[in-house]
């Protein structure tokens, strides 16, 4: 012990003898710490340069020890940790001891270190995902070394996690300040590199987190995202305990910390971090990847794959809560189509309610409903409706939604008497009350919004429940999916309409870094019992557990895939829903931040998210709605939502040029929507991101490790949106690679290629208020297809490919293709699955599945090829000469097309193709007989159906 601390030391003692920041743990995390009270606690004080580190730090022993040796189990192995012979330091209450450590090794990349009391049962989230898979057996050969300290009467416990092919230690825990309490338990690590990943749900200004001692409290709550509240980051609705770490080399590792109780970690420089948690037990879970991609494969096989969503799920989605009566809706509805604008899915927010009660409909205001929805639906547009979790009592008439629940006992019951619900207030307004719009919020929670009560997701009795009343609900009302708000849970009264007790969970101990001024506020008490515990345990739960119940009922009803998203998430959320970022607000920065919240949610196994398009909060202006709607255009979920009192800001308000940049940029993601949907896909089955950091695809170039403000669709569509007021051009990176202009707007720019992108460089893209850069990276084939006004019309259109050529001239993709919303086409193989290779000037189109086929049968009618060294003189289609001017059509510098094709989709085809030879002057030949050729060319422009004359 002695050696391990003087080596402490003589590393710590910078020249003039203070202590180095970067070796200082914070003792003491809470408000007011003073000299006195920190050697109190036995700790070190001292003055600091940096006024964000520590003064009061861990200096002698402290904590725990390893008693006896490590035994072996099924799993791995255990170790006994006896306290050190230290006073408790937190909580005023004894610390756990013996606290037990079970080290286990589920497979070569993943491991499990779980912190427990053997000897009294704590609440653990494990215990209520049974859909995780549970591991069996010790795995034969992993890739990673756990050293734990040998049992020693004085020397702390400390592990240390290493990956053993490299050496990298990726945890070490020797840092000091481990604690078990009641309600504080704390661990520290030291990492071994400061590009640091993910946490949430927050707002940040960079998607690497900045380690220069920052503190994320995490706790679900209803706060929307913006900057920090009294020195606090907010934290918002969901809770996501999970960060992504990058080694120095290249190689990433994930771990999730699967505890749901209020929790902070801290960042410093050291590069280090500190988790502290206020209940449950610490367990951990590492992913060690290769590369960040594999981590998000191998994070989302354990918490469950993101779920697929329908086709139509992907279209442009409108919404806005107060548009206050369905005329409204029916003329934004109609000036879309009139706009000719793409346009899936329309919504009814609260205000489709009477009072806001969940399963009704408001009488007057939206009279006629059930029927617009039918209309809109045949039209093949769909509807998606809000939910919210909380349940008026003060119904005068019957309000079966109350009463069966009542009868079901489904409340979340009040803590100071179990007997009785816990009582809060959320949005439904009482009977008979007549709205005056113009008070001041206290006043109409006061005299509008009704007593409420909160249903238990966990209950066994659920689906009897909320599963019935949104089945009974589609009698009425036909909706496509669920929207399901408000289950951080929120509550306009804090705690109860009695406020809460003072009890150690409403007043515990210790205050994480998360907004308060209570740990109750603006939601439950926290001794309020729901799933079988205190809410204290299970808030952050909250909206997880209804979103797998909603997912049942909506399939069950419709009998079709369907859309849930949510506003409160936690792990393994996506397997079940999808989320948007929450009421942000309509201010440039949000663009930006848009963008890290979506590259957040795809570390978190949440590939289908987006933010509110042109801001949820104030007024939008013409110049951000218009800029906002072409970077929404690559949000996976692509919706523009607004407040009640914000003024209307669908994209069709203002003057026509923002309707037409909007249907511009919709138009081409519509185009693209056979490669998104193939990316769902590949989340789906494989777990891999939808949208992607450019690191996960070249983790070999530093510079993409810290880019936040481009993103790619997969592996090969880079999107570069114009971010700023005002601008007129984009500064984009290109790593090393070939990279084409995707659009062809401008055929002067269709295909071209990225001048001198060659080792990876940043360019100025000029880009007037027309345009949003997207570029296709060499060496893929992406599918498309012809857009339309929704879905259900393009999903008919004819296909196209896009091969766009690396340096060795090949380029590969894939498509897959099912009826779009049945609900499980994959385990039923009900699919299409197709690849595209190109190597060699041949390009084979093989179809590898083909259980689904549709009706009528998809043609592919155009083959760009992008980045071909010259004209070809010579291309064959299926062995049939088509070298006709009329077909290949040059439209720039190494760029052709093949137009008027009808390919079948359901058959394979061989496209080949010769390009002169420049040095020899002959052509590279696939001669063929001539006879066979000439005949070919008949056949082929039989089929072309007069296209290529455009
Ligand atoms: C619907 O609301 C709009 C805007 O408030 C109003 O002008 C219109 O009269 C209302 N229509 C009906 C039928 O209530
Ligand atoms: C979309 O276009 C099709 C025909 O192209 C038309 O039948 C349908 O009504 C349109 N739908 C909407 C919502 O405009
Ligand atoms: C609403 O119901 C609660 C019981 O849940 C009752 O205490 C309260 O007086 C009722 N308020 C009104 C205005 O009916
Ligand atoms: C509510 O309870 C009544 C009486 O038991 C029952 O008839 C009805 O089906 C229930 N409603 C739902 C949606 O479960």
């Amino acid at each position: 012990m002695a050696a391990f601390y003087l080596a402490v030391l003589l590393i710590a003692l910078t020249p003039c003898g203070a202590v180095d920041d970067n070796v200082r743990f914070d003792c003491y995390p809470e408000d007011g710490a003073t000299e006195q009270l920190c050697l109190d606690r036995g700790c070190a004080w001292e003055e600091t340069q940096n006024p964000k580190a520590p003064k009061c730090f861990y200096w002698d022993p402290y904590g725990y020890r390893v008693e006896g040796n490590v035994q072996d189990t099924v799993l791995g192995s255990r170790a006994t940790l006896r306290r050190l012979n230290t006073p408790a330091r937190y909580a005023n209450s004894a610390d756990v001891d013996p606290v037990t450590l079970d080290y286990e090794m589920h497979t070569a990349k993943r491991l499990r270190l779980k912190f427990y009391d053997s000897n009294t049962q704590r609440f653990e989230v494990r215990d209520k995902m049974p859909h995780i898979p549970e591991a069996t057996g010790k795995a034969p050969s992993p890739e990673y070394t756990v050293n734990i300290t040998p049992p020693s009467p004085t020397t702390p416990f400390s592990l240390s996690v290493t990956r053993t092919a490299t050496g990298t230690v990726l945890w070490d825990t020797s840092v000091g300040g481990f604690t078990f309490s009641d309600q504080f338990l704390q661990i520290s690590t030291k990492l071994p590199s400061t590009y640091v990943y993910g946490f949430g749900e927050h707002e940040r200004n960079n998607y690497r987190h900045n380690m220069d001692w920052r503190t994320w409290g995490m706790f679900t709550r209803d706060e929307a995202p913006g900057p920090p509240s009294d020195g606090v980051n907010k934290n918002l609705y969901g809770m996501h305990p999970f960060y992504l770490c990058v080694e120095d080399d290249g190689k990433a590792h994930g771990v999730l910390l699967l505890n749901s109780n209020a929790m902070e970690v801290v960042l410093q420089p050291t590069p280090a971090m500190t988790f502290r948690t206020i209940g449950g037990v610490l367990d951990f879970y590492m992913f060690l990847g290769d590369g960040p991609e594999d981590v998000v494969r191998q994070y989302t096989e354990f918490v469950g794959r993101p779920f697929m969503p329908p086709y139509w799920g992907l279209g442009f989605q409108l919404c806005k809560w107060g548009y206050g009566n369905l005329s409204v809706v029916r003329d934004v509805v109609k000036e879309m189509q009139d706009y000719g604008i793409p346009h899936d899915v329309q919504y009814g927010d609260i205000d489709y309610m009477e009072r806001q009660m969940d399963f009704t409909i408001d009488p007057v205001n939206y009279q006629g409903l059930p029927e617009f929805v039918d209309q809109i639906r045949r039209d093949g547009m769909r509807y998606v409706i809000i939910l919210d979790p909380a349940i008026t009592t003060n119904e005068t008439e019957p309000y079966a939604p109350y009463t069966n629940g009542t009868a079901l006992d489904v409340w979340i019951k009040d803590g100071d008497d179990n007997s009785q619900p816990l009582i809060g207030k959320v949005w439904p307004y009482y009977p008979d009350v007549t709205v005056d719009p113009t008070q001041e919020w206290d006043y109409k929670v006061e005299h509008y919004n009704a007593y409420s009560v909160f249903p238990d997701y966990f209950h066994a009795d659920i689906d009897q429940w909320w599963g019935n009343f949104i089945k009974d609900f589609y009698k009425t009302l036909k909706f496509d999916g669920l929207w399901i708000d408000m289950n951080e849970p929120t509550n306009f009264v804090h705690g109860s309409v009695k406020s809460c007790s003072n009890n150690k969970y409403d007043n515990p101990p210790y205050m994480p870094k998360i907004l308060g001024p209570n740990i109750y506020s603006k939601t439950l008490c926290m001794n309020s019992v729901h799933g079988g515990t205190e809410h204290y345990n299970t808030h952050s739960l909250y909206g997880w557990s209804q979103a797998e119940p909603t997912q049942r009922a909506l399939r069950e009803v419709t009998g079709k895939r369907g859309i849930v998203f949510g506003r409160s998430t936690f792990p393994s959320a996506g397997h079940f829903e999808g989320h948007w970022l929450g009421d942000n607000t309509a201010k440039w920065d949000h663009l930006h931040k848009s963008i890290i919240g979506m590259l957040d949610f795809g570390l978190f196994g949440m590939p289908y998210v987006g933010a509110d398009i042109c801001g949820f909060w104030d007024d939008s202006t013409p110049e951000l709605c218009h800029r906002w709607m072409q970077l929404g255009a690559f949000y996976p979920f692509s919706r523009n939502h607004n407040w009640e009192q914000g003024a209307p800001q669908h994209p069709t308000h203002w003057d026509g040029a923002i309707a037409d940049a909007a249907r511009d940029a919709l138009q081409t993601r519509y185009t693209l929507l056979p490669y998104l949907y193939t990316l769902f896909y590949q989340a789906h089955t494989q777990g891999s991101t939808v949208v992607r950091s450019l690191m996960h695809e070249f983790i070999e170039d530093k510079l993409t490790w810290s880019i936040d403000k481009q993103f790619l669709w997969g592996a090969a569509l880079l999107i570069s949106p114009v971010l700023d007021q005002g601008a007129m051009d984009v500064n984009a990176y290109f790593p090393k690679g070939r990279w084409y202009n995707y659009y062809s707007v401008n055929s002067d720019h269709q295909g071209r290629e990225v001048a001198d992108a060659g080792q990876g460089r940043s360019l100025s893209l000029p880009c007037d208020m027309d345009c949003i850069p997207v570029h296709i990276r060499g060496g893929h084939v992406i599918p498309t297809q012809g857009h339309a006004n929704t879905t259900v019309f393009s999903r008919r259109n004819t296909l196209g490919l896009i091969v766009a050529l690396d340096e060795a001239g090949e380029a590969s993709g894939s498509l897959f293709w099912d009826d779009g919303e049945d609900i499980d086409t994959i385990g039923s193989n009900s699919y299409r699955m197709i690849t595209f290779r190109v190597s060699a000037m041949t390009l084979d189109i093989t179809v590898e599945s083909n259980g689904y086929t549709p009706d009528p049968e998809l043609q592919y009618e155009t083959i760009q090829v992008f980045g071909s060294p010259a004209m070809p003189s010579d291309v064959t289609v299926n062995g049939q000469n088509v070298a006709s001017d009329n077909i290949v059509r040059k439209t720039a510098d190494k760029v052709w097309h093949l137009e008027g094709l009808s390919l079948s989709m359901g058959e394979n085809h061989k496209i080949t193709w010769t390009i002169p030879d420049d040095t020899s002057g002959a052509e590279v030949s696939r001669a063929r007989p001539l006879a066979l050729v000439i005949a070919a060319i008949a056949v082929v422009l039989a089929t072309v159906n007069g296209h290529f004359l455009s």
